[in-house]
């Protein structure tokens, strides 16, 4: 069951966006060789703790941190640990912050340092892929219409795109109807209509679609061992447009974009 939200519910999530957002700025602050990823999961719930969120994550079906952390071939949902940020890796920060009863949820994945060309080509064609699907999403529109999208954008660059995991819709519950997976056809899947709020965000592999599941029951990693990237913004659709209500702009000031693309269409 898809819940549509009232205006007053849109202003909600908007306020719980505007909250992940600038957590999300703050541990931009600290991405950088040698950070331990326990210690930006410290600096983002200490800060939603101050600004009077619940890191919605923490203690959802067990996770034990604030932030999910996606280091290299780490697709979504690995441990905050003692592992200190290499030169050379990717790191994707994913999290979701719950104010006044409403969850804001994006993703951003980071170059620590100089990393390889071929990997930042993947980062850079994943963030693009994210905007790709938001330009797809238009109320009358459905979910597969986003999901070809993204799926064609990132194939054609000789990407590989996940299928188990997926973007979704987002309120109350940080995942509520519709699933909105990253591949998929054209003129399918639910009718995206006003008051609709979803996630998207694609989790693009260098190398095969295929994942794993660690020991752990979470951390989800490339068979192969090679890169994945994610970026996720949450949207609402109301007015017969689509407006995203996360922005990166407080992660860009602290950690300037490299993807030059297209400026945030807030
Ligand atoms: N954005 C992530 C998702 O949609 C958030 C997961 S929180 C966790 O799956 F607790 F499940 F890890
Ligand atoms: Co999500």
């Amino acid at each position: 069951m898809i819940y549509l939200k009232t205006p007053e519910e849109i202003q909600k999530m908007r306020e719980a966006a505007d909250l992940v957002s600038r957590t999300m700025g703050e541990v931009a602050r600290w991405i950088q060789p040698g950070v331990t990823t326990r210690k930006l999961d410290t600096i983002a719930r200490e800060f939603i703790h101050d600004n009077g969120g619940k890191p919605a994550c923490l203690g959802y079906e067990g996770f034990p941190g604030t932030l999910c952390i996606e280091v290299n071939e780490t697709v979504v949902h690995g441990f905050p640990s003692a592992y200190a940020l290499r030169e050379g890796d990717i790191v994707g920060i994913d999290t979701v912050v719950e104010l006044n009863g409403y969850n804001g949820d994006m993703a951003y994945t980071y170059a620590v340092g100089d990393i390889d060309p071929k990997t930042f080509e993947l980062c850079k064609t994943t963030y693009e892929s994210l905007y790709v699907g938001i330009d797809a999403c238009r109320p009358g529109k459905r979910v597969g219409d986003i999901a070809n999208a993204v799926q064609t954008f990132c194939e054609r660059r000789g990407y590989s795109v996940v299928r188990e995991m997926c973007g979704h819709g987002i309120g109350r519950s940080m995942h509520e109807s519709p699933e909105v997976p990253n591949y998929g056809r054209r003129g399918t899947g639910a009718v995206l209509r006003n008051g609709m709020c979803i996630c998207i965000e694609p989790m693009i592999n260098l190398g095969s679609r295929n994942i794993v599941i660690e020991q752990d029951g979470w951390t989800c990693r490339t068979r192969d061992r090679k890169p994945s990237a994610h970026y996720e913004h949450t949207l609402a659709l109301y007015d017969d447009e689509t407006h995203i209500l996360t922005t990166f702009d407080y992660i860009h000031q602290a950690y300037p974009n490299r993807f030059e693309s297209k400026p945030e269409m807030n």
